[in-house]
This record gives C-alpha cells, structure tokens and sequence, in this order.
C-alpha cells in the first residue's frame, strides 16, 4: 500500500522508519573524523556487519547502539541533535545512495565499509523480507515483487543505480568494499581485513571471539534480544545461491542484462564475481 513508502529526491524510502524532514535535518549533519560507517543495498548483510562492529568495539569498552538508531536515516529529525551529543566513536550504517550521504562524511574521510552481494540472492532475499516484515509492502507473488526490484520500484530504489554510484568510489582511501559472498567463504580472512581497515588491532584470540559470535546460527539464536520480535526476520537462510529457488530463466536474464548494462567491466562488478555466483 501506498503510506508504507513515501518518496523523497525519486526514491522509494519505508515511511515507517524514514520522514522528509529527517532527510532535511540530515543534510546538515556534521561527521566526525572518528566516526565509522557501513553501506549496504537492502539485504546485502548489513546486521551481520553491523554485529562484527559491535563485538569487535567491545573489546575497547565501547557500547554501540541499536541498529535501529544507527541507522543514519531513521528516526525522528531530533535524532539528529542526540547524535551530536553522543560520545565518539559513533557507529553509523546506512542504505543511502552516494549522492544522499551528508558530504561532511567524506569531508572527514570517514572510515567506511561497504558491503556488496550478489544481486538475485538479494533480490530473494529481499522478497522474503518485504512479505516478512509488516512495514514494508508485501507481495503477492515473486514475479510481482521481481518486475518491481528489477524497476528499481522497491525501498531504496534499484540495486544497480546504488551500486554503479558507490562502485565510482571503491577505491577511496577511505573506504573498503567487501562482498558478502567473501565472507561467507572465508569468514577469517575477512574479519581481520576488517578490523584492521578501522584500526581495531584485535588478537588471533578476539577475532575468533567475534567469529563465533557472529555466525548466522548465533546471531539467528540471538535475534529476539538483539532485535525483538520480529527478530529472526532479519536471519532467514544465510547462503550463496538461493536465487535459484524463485528465478525463472528469462528473470535471471533480465538481471544479467542489467548487470552488463551497468556494472559489466567494472571495479565493483569485478569484485562481485558474477559468473560465480549468478550464472
Ligand atoms: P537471506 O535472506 O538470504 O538469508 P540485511 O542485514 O542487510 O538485511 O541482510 C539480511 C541477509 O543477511 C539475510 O539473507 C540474512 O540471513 C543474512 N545474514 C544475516 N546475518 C548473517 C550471518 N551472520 N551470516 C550470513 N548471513 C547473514
């Protein structure tokens, strides 16, 4: 239904968790060199890593929030004052395009991770969460939800426009990309990639504390109390490849086409290994 979404600069935001003038007050929201921040697509792992943030800063004695208020775009506009006094280091995440982010986070070279996954896998995903989640509209059907994913019809627009924008970027000095898939195939390697971007200098011993931590059976396991009720929402499946359960072949074309269209020879669409994991 129409009043679960409202549109602001063209794009399609949850009016539940979004308003226009949050989006105003944010336009002038001061970052701080210390700030660190996480960008995904919908569904491309922002928990999992907001989760590694969380373990890997416990270990300095630092308590981050709910996702819910680190999310840089939810929330009522005073949010945005409360920020200004919450004590550094403050830990964002963020669906935004490029072009939506307050410029003082590149001003200050934030320190900032994007995540990236594989476009069916988020589109399945995402389709399960919209039907999953009572403030987000639910479909009837997959093709219907498809044909609105592949329009760039869904909350936070397309999925390609996100990431040619932010792909144009991934190799600023202050930002590192990883993919979702990486991590899943060798969690390790990545965690301590992680740690050291944001200069966390963990142990062998810590990085595995927050490895056990954040697995998909933990953080499943641990949802309710991590995230309330509708917790396990956020914690479906956790795996490479559950596009294939939903497409159909001329919808797997389809996305291969806008694949080549946009991100085809690309730094990011290279990082993304499409042939591995989309064909
Ligand atoms: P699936 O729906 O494919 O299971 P986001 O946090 O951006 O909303 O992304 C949600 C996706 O990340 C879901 O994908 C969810 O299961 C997966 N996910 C969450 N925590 C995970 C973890 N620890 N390991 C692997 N995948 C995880």
């Amino acid at each position: 239904p129409e009043d679960l979404v409202l549109i602001y600069k063209g794009i399609l935001y949850p009016s539940f968790m979004c308003s226009e003038e949050t989006f105003h007050a944010l336009e002038c929201f001061e970052a701080r060199e210390d700030d660190l921040l996480v960008v995904t697509y919908p569904k491309c792992g922002t928990n999992w890593v907001f989760q590694i943030l969380n373990e890997m800063l416990l270990f300095s004695q630092v308590k981050v929030p709910s996702i819910y208020q680190a999310m840089l775009e939810f929330g009522k506009p005073g949010k945005i004052q409360s920020l200004k006094e919450a004590s550094s280091p403050r830990v964002f995440a963020t669906h935004l395009h490029y072009r939506d982010i307050p410029k003082s986070f590149f001003e200050k070279k934030v320190k900032t991770l994007l995540i990236l996954r594989n476009p069916k896998d988020t589109a399945v995903s995402y389709f399960h969460f919209s039907n999953n989640n009572p403030v987000l509209s639910s479909y009837g059907s997959w093709d219907l939800f498809f044909n609105d994913y592949i329009n760039g019809k869904v909350c936070y627009g397309s999925f390609f426009d996100h990431s040619l924008a932010w792909g144009k970027h991934i190799d600023d000095e202050s930002i590192m990309a990883i993919t979702y898939e990486d991590m899943k195939l060798d969690y390790a390697t990545y965690l301590k990639k992680i740690s050291d971007f944001f200069g966390f200098s963990l142990s062998e011993e810590q990085l595995v504390v927050v490895e056990n931590k954040t697995t998909f059976k933990s953080m499943k396991e641990n949802s309710e109390g991590t995230h309330g009720k509708l917790g396990n929402t956020f914690f479906r499946k956790g795996e490479i490849g559950d596009w294939k359960s939903l497409f159909t072949e001329a919808q797997s074309k389809a996305v291969d086409a806008k694949f080549e269209q946009h991100l085809a020879g690309t730094k990011l669409g290279e990082k993304l290994n499409y042939k591995k994991y989309c064909e």
